[in-house]
């Protein structure tokens, strides 16, 4: 039983094998939170004693003293124009005037298998997986009820949430803020771990104890963004990789979203998570409902490592579809940074025949395929193939790539129109625009109102053609601006509001459709890089390009920082040119494969450019990711050093462990530098294991050899590893340890 009920102190526990998530139907009908941390086996509403805290109301009914105030108590989800004055969950105004929600309990029940989400991403489980809780809470005044889903995966330490809200009343409500959840820390010194960046640099990882007052990160940009990770961690301000409390919260959205956190008066923390209420509102006639999208939580007390690893499991088996996709998908090389918009099928081939000396497999025909599309001001919406750069059409040329041996990969960017396009004149109000003041232009196109019927209908009929008539067994699906300029020329004025998450809903339900369609094709998420890398995606596109920087010392931040949150597997990566298209920096050929292994593994370059020895050494970097990709993307990922050290190094370790990959890129190189020394993690310290291969790659010196070529686990782990000095500009080094 993954949910107990008790009825002697009318306890509810979510129980998972490393954790307890316990709430209280507690005194007047309020439905509070108790704890959430390692199982403790016990009723845990000793804690939370009687308070009498100034200014702090009481609720009316109370007949004995001043102890009892929502404003003190944990909340399960807060509500708002209530005693409470921490962070509300739920906001809305009714038709008479009535500002905010007091939640009692109306019903609870325990169900067998997973709760399910109309119209949005959310995980799913096997029916003896996962159990779900709902408990029903009910605002007498505006006749609002909140069903509060909670999901419980013993097996995974994890628990979702979501809630269902209807309007039981008999006149309109208007929700100002709906939160996936609410989670009250009441005692303990957390920290707030989140990820910022800008595009090309994304998810740089930021760690500040919580302070008095609302600290958040969010996007207003419709889309996840580049600019603010949805993805954030709560820690125990002394937690490591290794030892600790944390908590990761998970917003399964990739449109405009909030994380508030709160340190109280009486030192409680309090974060609310859910769609970004700024600009937000849904109307709710009688008998409506909405759903908020769904909050994955997680819980280690083993330091971040071990909150990555259950997500990474959770994502890859729960909420992930087509994953299994990836393991036949073959090495791909695509046309961006090759050739930018100079596509056309003679150069296609030409990078279809040099690909294939690089032990690649599929050529992406990126950008620049399509109408009169030679740049980036024009012509997003006539998605058919431009025949003088193509004579034989997406066919001929798929035709002609399977001469080659190679498969066939396609660059979408179906949710924009640029102004200078058939579509757009055939229908200007189709776009997001402010009616009486010109839309602002992102790189000269304007967004599709995907929250319209017959726009998402036009998008499913283009894009399914497409895909029959290219025949591709890839999509990459791009996305290149903010959203800004939010109003549907299709919704009345009181609904305006509703218009965002209605752009979101009919994304989430084109991807459904089509990833159901075509079920052998994978499809790449992409948003100008990471400006929409986020678990909402990941639910049709099992990977999603991290970012538009190739350049690999800058990855190495950027996909440090996604591997928090995210499997490697999700991570779209490829191999570039040198010097870097984005930063200019000269980087050795090895260590920019080094970087693009923990992640998808692709290039982004014109083999033509390369010596016969380059193409040799990439054709056998591809061999050796091929060999180890289920250790990469489907074992465990540890972060072995802090960013400000001289070097990364990721370990990965194979599920079963019967071996380790160890990576390692010199950011700074030093003049008589300490020994580079590292301690292995993840190994069985009984089993000995065998150095199978070891590579450096850029160095100006000629490293020594490691001296020995088998170790115990337990020397590994414990005593550590010291490399060879390592000199030049960014050299790496890949050690594969066999488990004998
Ligand atoms: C932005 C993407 O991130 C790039 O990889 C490339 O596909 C361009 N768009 C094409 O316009």
């Amino acid at each position: 039983m993954a949910i107990e009920y008790r009825a002697e102190r009318r306890t509810l526990t979510l129980l998972t094998d490393g954790s307890a998530y316990q709430m209280q139907l507690g005194a007047l009908g309020y439905l509070l939170h108790l704890y959430y941390g390692p199982r403790c086996g016990d009723d845990l509403d000793y804690l939370h004693l009687p308070r009498d805290c100034g200014f702090s109301p009481n609720p009316h009914e109370l007949t004995e003293g001043r102890g009892f105030s929502l404003d003190t108590l944990p909340q399960e989800y807060s509500g708002s124009n209530g005693a409470d004055f921490r962070l509300p969950s739920v906001a809305l105004e009714t038709a008479a005037g009535v500002v905010g929600a007091d939640l009692h309990v109306k019903s609870w029940e325990i169900r067998p298998g997973k709760y399910a989400l109309a119209g949005l991403p959310a995980s799913f489980a096997a029916e003896d997986e996962a159990e779900t809780l709902a408990v029903t809470l009910s605002d007498e005044a505006s006749g609002l009820e909140v069903e509060l889903l909670y999901g419980v995966f013993p097996a995974r330490d994890v628990i979702t949430r979501a809630a269902r809200i209807r309007n039981a009343g008999s006149e309109r409500v208007t929700l100002r803020k709906a939160a996936s959840a609410c989670l009250d820390l009441p005692f303990g010194r957390w920290d707030f771990i989140s990820f910022h960046g800008r595009h090309a640099m994304e998810r740089q990882l930021e760690r500040a104890p919580v302070r008095y007052g609302l600290q958040s990160a969010a996007s207003r940009r419709g889309t996840s963004s580049h600019h603010n990770d949805p993805f954030t961690i709560l820690c125990a301000h002394d937690a490591t990789e290794d030892h600790g409390a944390c908590y990761g919260l998970m917003p399964v959205y990739s449109g405009s979203h909030r994380t508030d956190v709160e340190l109280d008066q009486g030192g409680s923390v309090r974060a609310v998570a859910g769609i970004n209420p700024d600009g937000f509102s849904w109307r709710l006639l009688p008998g409506e409902a909405f759903e908020t999208p769904e909050l994955i939580l997680a819980f280690s007390d083993e330091g971040l490592t071990g909150l990555s690893h259950r997500l990474h499991r959770f994502l890859r088996r729960n909420l992930i579809r087509g994953g299994e996709k990836q393991k036949r998908l073959p090495v791909l090389l695509n046309s961006w940074e090759a050739c930018y918009f100079g596509v056309d099928e003679a150069r296609m081939l030409a990078l279809a025949r040099g690909a294939k000396e690089l032990g690649a497999g599929m050529l992406v025909l990126d950008d620049g395929w399509f109408a009169n599309r030679f740049d980036d001001r024009r012509a997003l919406g006539d998605w058919t193939v431009n025949r003088e750069k193509f004579p034989g059409g997406l066919a001929g040329l798929h035709a002609k790539l399977e001469q080659e041996g190679m498969a066939f990969g396609l660059w979408v960017e179906p949710e924009m129109v640029s102004e200078d396009s058939a579509l757009f004149r055939a229908h200007p109000d189709w776009a997001l625009r402010v009616p009486g003041r010109p839309p602002a232009l992102g790189r000269d196109q304007l967004v599709l109102d995907l929250g319209r019927e017959e726009v998402a209908e036009y998008l499913h009929e283009t894009l399914a053609a497409l895909l029959r008539e290219s025949g591709v067994c890839y999509v990459k699906w791009d996305m290149n601006r903010s959203i800004c300029d939010v109003y549907s020329a299709a919704l009345p004025p009181e609904r305006q509001g509703e218009a965002a998450h209605r752009y979101m809903l009919g994304l989430y339900r084109l991807l459904d459709r089509l990833t159901g369609e075509f079920p052998e094709v994978l499809f790449e998420g992409c948003s100008g890089g990471g400006g929409r890398f986020d678990a909402g995606i990941l639910a049709w596109c099992p990977q999603i390009w991290l970012s538009d920087d190739t350049d690999p010392i800058a990855r190495l931040s950027i996909q440090q920082g996604a591997s928090y949150g995210y499997p490697v597997a999700a991570v779209g990566a490829h191999v570039s040119a040198s010097p870097n298209h984005q930063t200019g920096r000269t980087t050795p050929l090895g260590t920019r494969c080094t970087v693009a292994m923990a992640g998808s593994f692709g290039f982004e370059l014109d083999p033509a450019s390369l010596s016969e020895a380059e193409k040799a050494e990439l054709c056998s970097q591809t061999a050796f990711f091929l060999r180890c990709r289920e250790t990469i993307h489907n074992g465990l990922f540890y972060r072995l050093c802090a960013e400000d050290e001289a070097f990364t190094a990721w370990q990965f370790v194979a599920e079963d462990g019967h071996e380790a990959l160890l990576t390692l890129v010199l950011k700074n190189p030093e003049a008589n530098p300490a020994p580079l020394h590292l301690r292995l993690k993840g190994l069985d310290p009984a089993a000995r294991y065998r150095l199978s291969d070891c590579a450096f790659f850029g160095c100006r010196n000629t490293p020594a050899a490691l001296p020995r070529a088998e170790y115990s686990g337990a020397a590994l782990l414990h005593a550590g590893l010291t490399l060879p000095q390592l000199l030049g500009d960014y050299p790496s080094a890949r050690l594969l340890f066999e488990k004998l």
